[in-house]
């Protein structure tokens, strides 16, 4: 695919990168984005409806299942060329920061280590009452296991709606945008505060801001280009663009 000339040009001057990501670059590992209609049991069930702590305290075992549900799919997901690609990108780059609102643990099972997980990881749970994080709970059909040290209900270490995220990781996100040369939003909606105010914060710091979704955003007009395709067809070939090199690291394919 040919790539505009100036996104090239930046990127092969940029010593600073950031790149954003959502769900849609999960999408080709298997793993259902945010907003996708839910499949079988979890269809009639608004995802943002359940990811609440309300919804928790009205009905935990429901909650704690459907996040059972999705670890599920998680575990028997693989990282997909465009995991790989952004490490590659993290290699390639003095400064190099992944802000990623995905919960999936697909860019640290990739390889990527400059990462920010903004709305946490599904993989690890913590006590809804104490806090106290569980290294391993049981995994069986009674809902939400108790915490070994209060005794209060587990949930998923994951932001939900009306929850702050990390403060620690939304500063490092947010002076990475105001820094970056060039800035990648990649598979997000762009919707959810306040991930979706990077890109603009970015374009305030002078950065060459760039999407990569299947469908346009609510970002896209605000893009110096919008790239219409799939990221794990987008991603390495940009990669192969700017670098003159085939992919380095993971899986080929
Ligand atoms: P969404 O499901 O809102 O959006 C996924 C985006 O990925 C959409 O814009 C799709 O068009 C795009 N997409 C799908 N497949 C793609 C592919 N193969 N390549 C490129 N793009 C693709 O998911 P997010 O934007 O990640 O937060 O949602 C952000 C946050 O909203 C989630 O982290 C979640 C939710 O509130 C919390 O739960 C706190």
């Amino acid at each position: 695919m040919p790539f505009p000339a100036e996104l090239i040009d930046r990127m092969r001057a940029a010593s600073r990168v950031a790149v954003l990501t959502g769900a849609g670059v999960s999408a080709e590992s298997g793993v259902p984005t945010f907003r996708d209609a839910q499949t079988g049991l979890w269809s009639q069930y608004d995802p943002t409806a359940l990811a609440t702590p309300q919804a928790f305290q009205r009905n935990p075992r429901l909650v704690w299942d459907w996040y059972r549900h999705r670890r599920q799919l998680v575990e028997s997901a693989a990282p997909n060329p465009a995991h790989y690609a952004l490490v590659d990108m993290e290699q390639h780059y003095d400064s190099f920061t992944l802000i990623t609102q995905n919960v999936d643990g697909l860019h640290w099972q990739a390889g990527s280590r400059n990462l920010l997980e903004l709305h946490g990881n599904i993989a690890r749970s913590r006590c809804f009452e104490c806090g106290a994080y569980a290294d391993r709970w049981s995994d069986d059909d009674n809902g939400p296991p108790p915490c070994a040290s209060c005794g209060g209900l587990l949930r998923p270490d994951v932001v939900w709606f009306g929850e702050g995220i990390p403060s620690r990781a939304l500063r490092s996100a947010v002076a990475a945008a105001e820094v970056a040369d060039v800035f990648l939003c990649i598979g997000t909606s762009a919707v959810v505060q306040p991930s979706a105010s990077l890109p603009a914060m970015a374009l305030r710091g002078g950065a060459y801001v760039a999407e990569v979704n299947i469908e346009e955003t609510a970002l896209s007009v605000l893009t110096h280009c919008s790239l219409r395709g799939k990221a794990g067809e987008l991603l390495p070939a940009l990669m192969q663009a700017v670098t003159g090199q085939e992919r380095r690291s993971g899986e080929v394919g």
